[in-house]
């Protein structure tokens, strides 16, 4: 071979390996496939909205056992608002559905990892634990230590004296609920969006 040619076998050599790379990273398509992606995205997105569609509600925020507390000494309504006093000491109202029972129903609540307080006190009072039900109005009410669904148990509420409640013993005093939680639970609990501002 002269040096002529070796060069062109070179070059040959270079050429069709860069075809055959050009060939692995663009194949050539036999169909159109996809549709086209945008590549422009609107230049005005509407505001984000909380809810259904109407426009963002300021919430309040405070501590659960504060929440807790203002409702229990509200006479535990179930439908009406009650008020509250949030942590900026701004006058807030909240209610039993939107605001309370997350607290129980909810789990990572309390802390990160808790479980709900409805996973152990619920609905069906042959396993629930203290057969007490938290996961609706009239299992709160209704207490804990039930020997039937339409049998009243103990107040847990102690008649809408919260600090002499049993729900504000365990979860204040003795700190035993959520069971197994953390020492570095705050003593009123965590700080949760509540409610709205009167
Ligand atoms: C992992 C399961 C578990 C979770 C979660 C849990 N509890 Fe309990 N709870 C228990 C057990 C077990 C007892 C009974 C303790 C005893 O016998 O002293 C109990 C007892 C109670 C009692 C006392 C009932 C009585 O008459 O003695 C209240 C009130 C209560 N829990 C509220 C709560 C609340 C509120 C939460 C959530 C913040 C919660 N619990 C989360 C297991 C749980």
């Amino acid at each position: 071979m002269t040096f002529a040619m070796k060069k062109l076998s070179a070059l040959l050599m270079l050429l069709l390996s860069a075809s055959l790379l050009l060939a692995a990273c663009y194949p050539t398509r036999t169909q159109p496939f996809g549709t086209p992606i945008p590549t422009l995205v609107p230049a005005t997105l509407p505001a984000p909205l909380i809810g259904a569609g109407g426009p963002a509600i300021p919430r309040c925020s405070v501590r659960a056992v504060d929440l807790l507390g203002a409702w229990v000494t509200a006479k535990m309504p179930e439908a009406d608002p009650f008020d509250f006093v949030d942590s900026q000491g701004q006058a807030c109202q909240g209610t039993f559905a939107g605001d309370v029972l997350p607290l129980f129903s909810k789990s990572n609540l309390w802390y990160s990892g808790a479980a709900s307080c409805t996973s152990c006190h619920h609905q069906d009072l042959t396993t629930a634990f203290a057969q007490l039900n938290l996961s609706d109005y009239v299992g709160i009410l209704a207490g804990s230590r039930r020997t039937a669904p339409e049998a009243a148990g103990n107040d847990i509420l102690a008649g809408g004296d919260w600090e002499k409640s049993k729900l504000y013993e365990v979860l204040v005093i003795t700190k035993l609920m959520p069971l197994n939680r953390p020492a570095d639970v705050p003593e009123k609990g965590p700080l949760v969006s509540a409610g709205a501002p009167k």
